[in-house]
């Protein structure tokens, strides 16, 4: 039995302000806003500034989810942030949060799970609290993950942008637990498919991986495409069969914003209307960690959010790596 439940009691997030648009990529690889519209659905994303690392975008999303929440950081007990541009190899980039939060009390560390971090990260952290070892948690997932983009490969440069989003989790009855039902999955033979192959203890940094640009993104995009689509689409079935709610009593579904027609290919094969999928793809980009909490702050301060409502959060990324969740909102 559970000794404690989880809860919401705050949501932020926070975009750099440098605008990136199609028509700004025009004039830097050989696309046009045509193409990217047609083909992503993204008309513009947000680019970190050269200073700014993830863990200040991240600072500044959990800025406002503790006003929010009206929660003092050093009242965390827990932060774990997701991401897959920490601000260095290592510490972990959740205690450059904690110290630039002055999060004194709280246990930090970082998670890698790629565009699945944000869903992996609120998993973890739930169930600490839920085992009673923490009460009051930040998870955030934030990238500036503009540093792992090649600028000059029209294949990729067009997906991605920068941003972070945050939320309080917080102890509560174990009757009024948040989340529902979960799922969560990996497939390991797929590393090759979207990665980074330079930079790290299989190819260390150095001359060479800048020669060969090893350091930057790659990825096959038409396979990812179908493994997202069927990745998703599994995971949420599966979450809603663990809690016996059908598609058609979900208010929302949040789907990892990666591209408009693998959003509404998961949202029809779910048989979920448009109108009930969230999207803001077209004003960001892939944020990869953190396009799902930015997704449930907009909604949360857009007065979206009913409390009651079934809000199905699911989520694909690098690794391979997917999962979800189902919240009934507080
Ligand atoms: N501008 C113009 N043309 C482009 C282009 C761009 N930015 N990027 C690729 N193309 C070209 C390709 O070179 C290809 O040309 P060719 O037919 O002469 O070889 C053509 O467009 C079609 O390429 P294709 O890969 O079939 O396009 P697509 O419809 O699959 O769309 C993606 C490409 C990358 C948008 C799509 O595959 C995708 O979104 N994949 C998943 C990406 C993703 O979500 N990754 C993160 C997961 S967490």
């Amino acid at each position: 039995m559970r000794r404690f439940g989880v809860t919401v009691t705050g949501t932020g997030s926070y975009t750099p302000e440098r605008v990136l648009t199609n028509h700004d990529l025009e004039k830097m690889v050989d696309t046009s806003d045509e193409w990217i519209r047609a083909r992503t659905g993204i008309l513009e994303r947000r680019i970190a500034a050269p200073e700014q690392t993830s863990s200040d975008l991240a600072c500044r999303a959990a800025e406002k989810a503790l006003t929010m929440a009206e929660t003092k950081a050093d009242d965390l007990d827990l932060i774990i942030v997701a991401t897959l541009s920490p601000d260095r190899p290592f510490p972990n980039t959740a205690c450059f949060v904690q110290r630039k939060l002055q999060a004194d009390q709280a246990a930090c560390f970082s998670l890698e799970a790629a565009c699945s971090g944000f869903i992996y990260a609120f998993q973890v952290a739930g169930g600490l609290i839920r085992d009673g070892v923490c009460r009051k948690a930040l998870v955030v997932g934030a990238e500036k993950i503009s540093m792992h983009v090649d600028w000059t490969d029209r294949n990729t440069c067009v997906l991605f942008g920068d941003g972070a989003g945050a939320v309080i989790l917080e102890a509560t009855e174990p009757e009024n637990d948040i989340a529902l039902a979960a799922e969560m999955g990996s497939d390991g033979t797929l590393t090759d498919l979207l990665t980074v192959r330079g930079g790290g203890s299989e190819n260390p940094p150095g001359p060479e991986i800048l020669k060969q640009r090893s350091h930057y993104l790659t990825m096959e995009g038409r396979e990812v495409f179908k493994l997202a689509v069927n990745a998703m689409v599994n995971s949420a079935s599966s979450t809603l069969n663990k809690a016996n709610i059908s598609s058609e009593q979900l208010k929302w579904l949040v789907p990892h914003q990666a591209n408009i027609r693998i959003v509404q290919a998961v949202g029809k094969r779910l048989g979920i209307a448009n109108g009930n999928v969230y999207m803001n793809l077209h004003k960001y980009g892939n944020t990869s960690a953190a396009t799902i909490p930015i997704c449930l702050d907009e909604m949360n301060r857009g007065e979206q959010l009913q409390s009651g409502d079934y809000v199905l959060m699911v989520s694909f990324g690098a690794g391979l790596t997917w999962g979800s969740v189902l919240l009934q909102w507080p």
